[in-house]
């Protein structure tokens, strides 16, 4: 598979993100490659997801290195040795300094589970409740150095109903995580996103998404 974009997906935990890109790769929905999975945890679900799939998976943990610009080297290293073109951040726990953003710029995408510039940070899901909105849903968009305020690259809505619970909603967001984040992937692998200062241009169209 020449030409085709190489991924470098970044997972602290579960990897349910990490599994939808692979499974559209797999349905050929998204044209794409996974060069390298990275986890800062040891025990993280996401490095047990690519077992026997013939990628590579790596863990390199904070606690081993003497400062975040050192961790944030060997990540560096690791995703360049691997020929990763998109950084892709898949429930990955941490923020990500401006020397490693600036060696990867426009480079690292992140999906949020609110709408953002709604609920950064934490528990979004549970933010949502708490502040009453009827709509939530979720937000890819490329990594700045802010909190879930880069520029944002597809959004959906997702009801927020009367008796959901953060892990209800956080369940019902989730499911269509699974479909916008390839969706989102597949764009920039096709070279469509362009960026004008906050705002993704769709390239082929030149229209705001
Ligand atoms: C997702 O809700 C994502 O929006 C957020 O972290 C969670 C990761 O879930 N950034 P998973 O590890 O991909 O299952």
């Amino acid at each position: 598979m020449p030409d085709r974009k190489v991924l470098g997906i970044l997972a602290s935990g579960r990897g349910s993100n990490l599994q939808s890109i692979m499974d559209a790769i797999l349905a050929d929905r998204l044209q794409a490659k996974i060069g390298v999975v990275i986890s800062d945890k040891p025990e993280a679900n996401a490095l047990r997801r690519v077992i026997g799939m013939d990628i590579p998976a790596v863990c390199i943990e904070r606690r081993k290195f003497a400062s975040k610009q050192d961790f944030e080297q060997a990540l560096a290293a690791e995703l360049k040795l691997h020929r990763v073109d998109l950084v892709v951040l898949a429930g990955f726990m941490r923020l990500l300094g401006s020397e490693f953003l600036s060696r990867f710029a426009g480079r690292v995408m992140n999906i949020h589970p609110s709408l953002l510039p709604s609920f950064p940070g934490l528990e979004a899901q549970q933010q949502a409740i708490d502040y009453g909105v009827r709509v939530s849903g979720c937000t890819v968009h490329f990594v700045d150095q802010g909190v879930d305020s880069g520029p944002i690259i597809l959004q959906e809505a997702v009801p927020v109903l009367p008796e959901d619970t953060a892990g209800i909603l956080a369940e019902r967001i989730l499911a269509v995580e699974h479909v916008l984040y390839p969706r989102a992937i597949q764009l920039f692998c096709q070279g469509q996103l362009k960026l004008a200062g906050r705002r993704v241009l769709l390239e082929e169209r030149g229209s705001h998404l």
